[in-house]
């Protein structure tokens, strides 16, 4: 499974990738909004910091518009990926990028079978919206459940990025669903780690080695 880091805080980014462990990014406006950034300025600088896919997202919302802003964004850097809304024009706009060979995150995905139509029309990745959904009483890992199934059944290559996750369970649920990516924010990545059993075992030991005669 690769976990992607959900922000556009270069800090954040320096911290997750310190750990070795960091495979790709997603960013979406509210994220570089929070940055206080141009994202004309701030999209170099990420490129120069991750190695994996880099999720950009577009702010038209039609084909035509969509496409222009993908061709711009695709043009900073190889491991760019255009983030695309699930709405009709979305749909049309991936279609349209594969053919020419831009890779596609079609975003804001809320039940399985607008992650089926993503699929179709050639999405490399469909991200999921967990937190939200559950936000709303939802279960949301249940879509990405349905997900994995259908793209099982009929073989489609796109993958799926679990996006929105709140906290470490959700990265737990994914993994076990067999998800290929977990996009996380960084105040759960940070979390991933920590067991206070860890910590007090590893005091322990410390404590007890200071006994050994030496
Ligand atoms: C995914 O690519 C999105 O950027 C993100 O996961 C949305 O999460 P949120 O619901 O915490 O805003």
């Amino acid at each position: 499974m690769k976990f992607f880091l959900d922000t556009a805080d270069i800090e954040e980014i320096k911290r997750a990738k310190a750990l070795g462990i960091l495979d790709g990014l997603t960013t979406n406006p509210s994220l570089v909004s929070k940055t206080g950034r141009k994202f004309s300025e701030l999209l170099p600088e990420l490129v120069t910091l991750v190695d994996g896919p880099i999720s950009a997202e577009v702010i038209a919302t039609d084909t035509a518009g969509m496409i222009k802003e993908a061709e711009a964004l695709a043009a900073v850097a190889p491991n760019i990926v255009i983030k695309i809304p699930l709405i009709p024009d979305g749909l049309v706009a991936t279609r349209v990028l594969k053919s020419k060979g831009i890779k596609t995150n079609v975003t804001l995905c809320f039940n399985a079978l607008q992650a089926l139509l993503a699929a179709k029309a050639g999405a490399t990745y469909v991200s999921p919206f967990i937190g939200r959904l559950d936000d709303i009483g939802h279960v949301g890992m249940d879509v990405v459940s349905d997900i994995k199934t259908i793209f099982t059944n009929y073989k489609f290559t796109t993958q799926i990025i679990v996006a929105s996750i709140r906290h470490p369970l959700h990265v737990l649920e994914a993994a076990l669903i067999g998800a290929d990516i977990a996009t996380i924010p960084f105040s759960v990545f940070d979390k991933l780690v920590s067991h206070p059993l860890t910590d007090k075992g590893l005091k322990r030991f410390l404590d007890d080695w200071k006994k050994v005669p030496r």
